[in-house]
């Protein structure tokens, strides 16, 4: 039972609660596309996210589209020091914010799909990690595979790109349009189902020290035979990889809908039930009084005799 004290405690937080969805919803309507959502991330999302950065790592963490700083937030919860986190982020508004929430950390007001130029002079070594809530889904394909390289150039040993996405599968194709040999690790998070509107992170690493089959082929001289080979191989574990993941989430979105129906069926037949119970106590009362009646009747007969 909360007491007047910890209601008291708990004011502020709400307030700064509710205003972050104010903010949020004001940066939304005013750029919806940049925003990418209408309210700030949840507790559960953040935190899942920040579970994937490893804070022994060295080097700094760098955050694009921090927005009102729930990541930021769970990062540092993480035991990623303030003074190590670099925040990316395009809306002004959100800058001065989180520079006073933060005043640890650096604040870059400037776009994270241009990180060469945005970061230059700035990341002094090696990134632990490069944690991202951009609305990829807004951006081309080849942007979003520009930011996974960029971000990539920044990594140190053992760094990984955090990415969340509120779609079924990677924000980054795995198998880009236009072919580009463009090879990387990828790993999704359990779905957050307590975040609304649910999501899942994305973990990106390099492909070790091959990122390319062009860097494949300057490394080993490769036959014409064996080139083909390589991209039939590739191709293949494309398709199989991505025939698993396309199965799995089916079968994750199979569940999610048998669950819900079996929550309506439950949810109809307790209110038929419950329907029923009501006609019969009506029931009940009609028949008492249509009793009630026949004996005054009968009463009545009898006294006129
Ligand atoms: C979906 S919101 C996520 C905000 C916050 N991290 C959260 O989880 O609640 C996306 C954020 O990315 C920022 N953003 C969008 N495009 C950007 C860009 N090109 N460069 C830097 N930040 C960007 C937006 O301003 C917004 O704050």
């Amino acid at each position: 039972m909360p007491t007047a004290e910890s209601k008291r405690a708990r004011g502020p937080a709400f307030h700064a609660l509710f205003s972050d969805e104010a903010r949020f919803l004001k940066a939304w309507v005013g750029n919806p596309g940049t925003t990418g959502a209408v309210s700030p991330s949840g507790k559960y999302l953040a935190r899942m996210m920040a579970r994937y950065v490893d804070p022994a790592l060295p080097g700094p963490v760098i955050e694009l589209g921090p927005g009102t700083g729930p990541v930021t937030q769970a990062l540092i919860e993480r035991g990623v020091a303030p003074e190590r986190l670099i925040l990316v982020e395009y809306d002004p508004a959100f800058c001065t914010l989180l520079q006073e929430r933060f005043p640890g950390a650096t604040v870059i007001q400037g776009d994270a799909y241009d990180l060469p130029a945005t970061l230059a002079g700035l990341v002094e070594e090696p990134a632990a990690a490069v944690v991202s809530s951009l609305p990829l889904l807004n951006k081309k394909e080849a942007d979003r595979i520009g930011m996974l390289k960029d971000a990539f150039a920044l990594l140190g040993p053992g760094g990984n790109v955090i990415q969340f996405t509120y779609g079924m599968v990677s924000p980054v194709p795995r198998r880009p349009r236009n072919a580009d040999p463009f090879v990387f690790l990828a790993e999704a998070s359990p779905p957050v189902w307590l975040n609304i509107p649910p999501a899942r992170v994305w973990v990106y690493k390099p492909a070790g020290e091959v990122v390319s089959l062009e860097d494949a082929r300057r490394s080993f001289s490769i036959s014409a035979e064996g080139e083909r080979l390589l991209d039939k191989l590739k191709e293949h574990t494309f398709r199989v990889r991505d025939g698993f993941l396309e199965q799995r989430d089916r079968i994750e979105r199979d569940l999610r809908l048998a669950r819900e129906s079996v929550r309506i069926d439950v949810e109809l037949r307790a209110a038929h039930i419950r329907e029923s119970n009501r006609l019969d106590a009506r029931f009940d009362r009609h028949l008492r009084s249509a009793i009630s009646l026949i004996r005054r009747l009968g009463e009545n007969r009898r006294d006129k005799r």
